[in-house]
């Protein structure tokens, strides 16, 4: 099948951009092989408080907006921190390219868009098949935790956390490090859940 022109820059360009991504997670975590993950990490305010308290705990937040971004690395330099490294990238192509070998200790959703809409479901950050992706990097034991405002999302993973035969909800786990975000600062109410990679 024929592609047409503007489809076929498209895709060369998500090349490149997959290809730069990757030389960074290999520089980067060149010497690292455990991490803990936060995609849409916004401006980075609960990964640099929770790698300041967590030294030993090598950090990576994503997002796909570049002045977020910014606000994150300047957090981090400011408070001398060289455990923590944020990286402007898409969820889909960091989990394509990041390099086989890094495991995931922990994935921390916080606040994540709700698209609130049935027809925009699909664009939701938790889906089984972004589940499946983490699941693959992470150990027996290993956490996925999550927390939003939006009730309808939070149940929303809940069925799929329930359904997905790699993790199992433990509602005893206690929450990682208490720390606002920018995005919990606006709320006056919200739910979480941690759920455990299976064996
Ligand atoms: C509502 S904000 C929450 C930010 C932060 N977690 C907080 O609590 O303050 C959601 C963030 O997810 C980011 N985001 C949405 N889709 C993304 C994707 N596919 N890959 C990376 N980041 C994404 C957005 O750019 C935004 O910064």
């Amino acid at each position: 099948m024929e592609i047409s022109e503007k489809y076929a820059k498209e895709l060369a360009k998500q090349e490149r951009r997959k290809a730069d991504l990757l030389d960074i997670c290999e520089s980067i975590l060149l010497h690292s092989k455990r991490i803990l993950f936060e995609p849409g990490c916004g401006h980075g305010h609960w990964l640099t408080n929770y790698a300041q308290a967590n030294p030993k705990q090598v950090c990576v937040g994503i997002d796909l907006i570049s002045h977020r971004i910014r606000k994150g690395k300047e957090k981090a330099t400011k408070r001398k921190l060289d455990n923590i490294y944020f990286l402007k990238a898409d969820l889909g192509e960091f989990l394509e390219v990041l390099p086989a070998h890094i495991r995931f200790d922990q994935t921390i959703l916080l606040f994540p868009d709700p698209w609130p809409k049935a027809r925009h479901h699909r664009r939701r950050m938790v889906q089984t098949t972004l589940l499946d992706s983490i699941a693959v990097r992470t150990d027996p034991g290993g956490t996925f935790c999550f927390r939003s405002d939006d009730r309808a999302y939070y149940d929303w993973t809940i069925e799929h956390l329930e359904s997905h035969p790699l993790w199992k909800i433990d509602a005893g786990a206690k929450w990682p490090y208490e720390s606002d975000t920018y995005f919990q600062n606006l709320m006056t109410e919200f739910s979480s859940v941690i759920a455990r990679r299976t064996h």
